[in-house]
């Protein structure tokens, strides 16, 4: 079958990458791609958040299903987009439906639903401009770091963690009154600060029933030691070394039913990833976010472990048959690095020659933010390259990653070299 495949990051060249591998995927567009997807499928110039266009692309080119990438499409509605319209509505779309979507979209839909569903996760109140006076005085009941978040899509730029009360209450204004993170921050939800580690728990759902892929974890910070500012995400490791079978048994039982079972109660359509970010707290599971998408660079190991048929999966769960399906699982570590431009997550350059590419064994390099210029791979993003190994343990792979990346050579380059630091 046709697909077509929306992004262009290192998450959507790591499921391209993956889709590629099933007999059921004859041909794959992959809209807009990057450097990497353009060597393993054809990349086509269109915006995943044009609807009218991806149609007339659908149309044109016979496409039998889309996946989708990132979460902008997905918050603007692209699933009933294709279920309302009776050209599209044949054509499956993998991810949740617009309302579901505010699972992501919205900090406060997620916390209302994580009450209602008893999920654990912070305690925590939201407050719009006209209650700032309340959502200050909110603060001051509670204890430090306070963790304002904007509501809605702020590019993963929109929590502050802070460690001063007065600082927050000027925050909180900063947000609501100056909008400091825009409309997203027309609503801002104030959270009890929680202490522990974290980590994602990926499901897959076809909004009856559910399969949990691998964990992983990810590095968030900038700088060594999880410094500096918060980026998209600098390395990850999969599976996470300190979620055991007994505290996965807590995030099945306390999280994942729970979530599917008020996806379901709720008449909420969802057919696709549900992203959990956790934090362990003692040991016990609460929910940071939900996310309507895969992670990136998570998706860079999660992919790479999984052994069945990502397509046949993906059938099944337009079908609503995904309990007829059996996950098959690598029972290796895989751990990915990002290679970012110098400068990220603030100004950098792009358009840096790439070099090494060809050299590198025993490692898989997912395109993040590449572009082909004049026959040349060239950077055009912050994060450049993740690059994926395999071992019999995280620091076995994590090794690997490291040989390789340094055949690997851009204008002012930068990766993390404590990736995994935290596990030992
Ligand atoms: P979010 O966008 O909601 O995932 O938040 C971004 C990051 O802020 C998370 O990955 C956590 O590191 C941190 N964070 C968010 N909420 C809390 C909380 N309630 N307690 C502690 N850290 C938090
Ligand atoms: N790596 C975190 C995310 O994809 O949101």
């Amino acid at each position: 079958m046709t697909i077509l495949l929306l992004g262009s990051g290192g998450r959507e060249h790591a499921l391209a990458w993956k889709m590629l591998q099933s007999t059921y995927c004859s041909q794959l567009f992959v809209a807009p791609g990057n450097a990497g997807t353009a060597t393993i499928a054809t990349n086509v110039d269109l915006n995943p958040n044009d609807f009218p266009a991806v149609k007339q692309f659908c149309l044109d080119h016979q496409v039998a299903m889309v996946v989708v990438g990132p979460e902008d499409p997905l918050v603007n509605g692209i699933y009933d987009f294709f279920k309302n319209d009776p050209t599209l509505a044949a054509i499956p779309v993998i991810g949740p439906s617009k309302e579901g979507a505010q699972l992501e979209g919205s900090k406060e839909y997620a916390k209302q639903f994580l009450v209602r569903h008893n999920i654990p996760t912070a305690r925590y109140e939201s407050f719009t401009p006209e209650t700032v006076d309340q959502g200050c005085a909110f603060l001051e009941t509670l204890t430090a770091p306070y963790v304002l978040k904007a509501d809605g899509l702020a590019a993963g730029k929109g929590v502050l963690i802070l460690s001063d009360l007065e600082e927050a209450k000027t925050e909180l204004r900063n947000m609501l009154v100056h909008a400091k993170f825009g409309t997203a921050s027309a609503k801002v939800v104030i959270e009890e600060f929680l202490s522990g580690i974290e980590l994602s728990c990926f499901v897959l759902t076809d909004g009856k029933s559910y399969k949990i892929l691998p964990t992983a974890k990810d590095y968030k910070r900038i700088g060594e030691g999880d410094t500096g500012l918060n980026t998209g995400g600098m390395g990850a490791v999969s599976p996470v070394p300190f979620a055991n079978a007994e505290f996965m048994e807590k995030v099945e039982t306390r999280i994942v039913k729970p979530t599917i079972a008020g996806l379901q109660q709720e008449n909420i359509e969802y057919k696709g990833f549900v992203f959990i970010g956790l934090i362990k707290v003692g040991n016990d599971p609460y929910v940071i976010e939900y996310n309507v998408r895969m992670g990136d660079p998570e998706t860079e190991v999660v992919m790479p472990r999984l052994q069945s048929d990502l397509v046949d999966i993906f059938t099944a769960i337009a079908h609503q048959k995904l309990d007829e399906i059996e996950l098959a699982i690598d029972p290796r570590s895989a751990t990915t690095i990002m290679v970012v431009s110098g400068g990220y997550p603030e100004d950098y350059e792009k358009g840096k020659v790439i070099t090494g590419l060809e050299i590198v064994t025993d490692s898989i390099v997912f395109h993040a933010g590449t572009t082909i210029q004049e026959s040349q791979v060239v950077s055009n993003g912050g994060r450049v390259l993740a690059v994926t190994s395999y071992g019999e343990t995280y620091q076995e792979a994590i090794k690997k990653s490291y040989q390789n990346i340094a055949k690997l050579h851009f204008d002012k380059m930068y990766f993390r070299k404590d990736i995994g630091f935290d596990l030992f």
